[in-house]
């Protein structure tokens, strides 16, 4: 039979293996959190917008300030994957953007629909899918 310690102390690792073992089935690509990591970075780094490394990973909040060292992120769901970047600089526009990038702003928009309509909101680092067709992201 197993102490209560024991017992206490197999809950523990079997909650903290679930939380680890978050990755979906269907992940593309994942990668593991450094210390110190930002999500910007991450983006930036790995190729992954903004918009999908929050959609495939719920677990982070809004600030992404809760990022653990070890944790495994997935970096896109097979078949929904952006793989195509642009990090946004100083001075961006979104005419820039689409022109620079070569990417319909209907298209843009559908692909990060974090970005307003008038892109008014987007800021330097943040990490925009450029692909140049609609992603079809089901969540
Ligand atoms: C994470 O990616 C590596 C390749 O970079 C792969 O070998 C591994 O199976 C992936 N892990 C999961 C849980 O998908
Ligand atoms: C990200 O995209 C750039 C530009 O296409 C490419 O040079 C780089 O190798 C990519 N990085 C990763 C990690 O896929």
């Amino acid at each position: 039979m197993f102490t209560r310690v024991q017992f206490v102390t197999l809950a523990v690792f079997a909650a903290i293996s679930a939380v680890r073992a978050a990755l979906p089935a269907n992940c593309a690509r994942n990668y593991t959190v450094h210390l110190f990591d930002t999500c910007n970075e991450i983006s930036a780094d790995l190729n992954v917008s903004t918009y999908q490394l929050a959609l495939v990973n719920p677990q982070i909040d809004a600030g992404c300030d809760n990022l653990g060292e070890g944790e495994p992120l997935c970096l896109g769901i097979t078949g929904q994957d952006c793989t195509t970047t642009y990090v946004i600089q100083t001075g961006d526009n979104c005419d820039l953007i689409t022109t620079n990038e070569n990417v319909a702003r209907s298209t843009l928009l559908a692909n990060n629909p974090n970005v307003n309509s008038d892109c008014s909101n987007i800021y330097p680092g943040e990490v925009l899918c450029t692909a140049n067709t609609v992603v079809p992201y089901t969540s």
